[in-house]
């Protein structure tokens, strides 16, 4: 068992490990008071592990509710967060009492946001079980819902009290889930670490998830809590996000989050190096790892499809963007431009 600490406001603890959903009733017991605590899953999850976390609560002497929800960004919605409200104050939470958010990002963030509200704020443990919640969207207190305009436009920044990481529960996952985790893990590596970026060719990757999953939080909570609102270098962590939100939202959320950021990556790679924004062109060998792992490195969508979607997102500012150009493997920087560049950056991006 490792822990990373956050050192935002109140500071909070990742637990990484294995066999942790059994002991999370008495790892939640040492940082929240609660006396009740409401279980938030999905279907999916719920069959999986809810039984094993739900007797931990019960044996580490909580009071257990348990809401469910169907999986899939689909339930992402202000008509689940609005039930899951209802639920909260059907089962008289208090103000002491706790919400745990046991599922992928969807769950997290809208039982965090569900958290972050209710009651204006009640604690909020995250208990991820996909790659890509346990290395980015556990960490770091963005919760959200989707609105009909958009992915994530309603949401507030509020930190867990505690971030439990079980390696296990990463066995039951499908190629595609883990391939979607694998897409923000490979973004860490383009945006910090050369070295990091290698070890994720090695073969074995799957059966060395602790120490990798612990150097994504790492590299998470070195920008977070240089940026905790995100106002500046927490931008960086959005490589591959500008054309990825729109790649999602084109196909009407059919194309998963990780997939859509792998092509994003691609195609802004190769568009800062083709329009001399960036001196390295890291496409071909960004592509190659995102391709051994299954993903995506093209779309069929028009420049001018991604163009519209990407500039009705809520990372615009005015006429004026903020993208992440890689310079090289290991080495972002955060550049801002005008809907012109974008454009033309995602056409020679897009172009093979
Ligand atoms: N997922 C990007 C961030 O947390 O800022």
């Amino acid at each position: 068992m490792q822990t990373v600490k956050i050192n935002t406001g109140k500071g909070y603890n990742c637990i990484i490990g294995r066999g942790l959903l059994e002991k999370s009733g008495e790892l939640i017991k040492e940082v929240c008071a609660a006396r009740r605590i409401a279980l938030v899953t999905d279907d999916t999850v719920n069959s999986l592990y809810a039984d094993t976390v739900e007797n931990s609560l019960k044996t580490a002497g909580f009071e257990c509710v348990k809401f469910v929800f169907p999986n899939g960004e689909g339930s992402k919605n202000i008509g689940t967060y609005s039930d899951m409200l209802e639920f909260m104050a059907e089962n008289r939470l208090t103000r002491k009492d706790c919400i745990v958010a046991l599922g992928g990002g969807v769950t997290g963030d809208m039982a965090g946001f569900c958290a972050a509200t209710y009651l204006r704020g009640i604690d909020c443990v995250q208990i991820p079980t996909t790659l890509l919640s346990l290395v980015d969207s556990s960490v770091g207190g963005k919760t959200a819902i989707d609105l009909k305009h958009g992915k994530n436009l309603a949401g507030a920044f509020y930190q867990p009290r505690l971030v439990i990481a079980d390696i296990d529960t990463l066995s039951t996952l499908g190629r595609d889930v883990f391939a979607d985790g694998m897409a923000e893990t490979i973004k860490y590596g383009v945006l910090f670490d050369r070295e990091f970026f290698n070890s994720l060719k090695d073969k074995n990757i799957r059966e060395n998830l602790e120490e990798t999953v612990k150097k994504c939080i790492e590299f998470k909570r070195d920008t977070v809590i240089k940026d905790e609102t995100d106002l500046g270098i927490r931008g960086l962590l959005n490589f591959g996000h500008t054309v990825g939100h729109a790649i999602e939202k084109c196909s009407d959320y059919t194309v998963s989050h990780g997939r859509a950021v792998a092509v994003g990556m691609v195609i802004i790679s190769r568009g800062a190096y083709r329009t001399g924004l960036a001196k390295e062109n890291i496409s071909a060998e960004l592509s190659e790892l995102l391709e051994s792992f299954g993903l995506p490195v093209s779309t069929d969508f028009t420049a001018e499809e991604l163009y519209e979607a990407a500039v009705n997102d809520k990372k615009t500012d005015g006429n004026m963007i903020t993208l992440i150009l890689p310079e090289t493997v290991g080495k972002c920087r955060l550049y801002k431009t005008d809907f012109s560049a974008l454009r033309e950056i995602i056409e020679k991006g897009l172009a093979r």
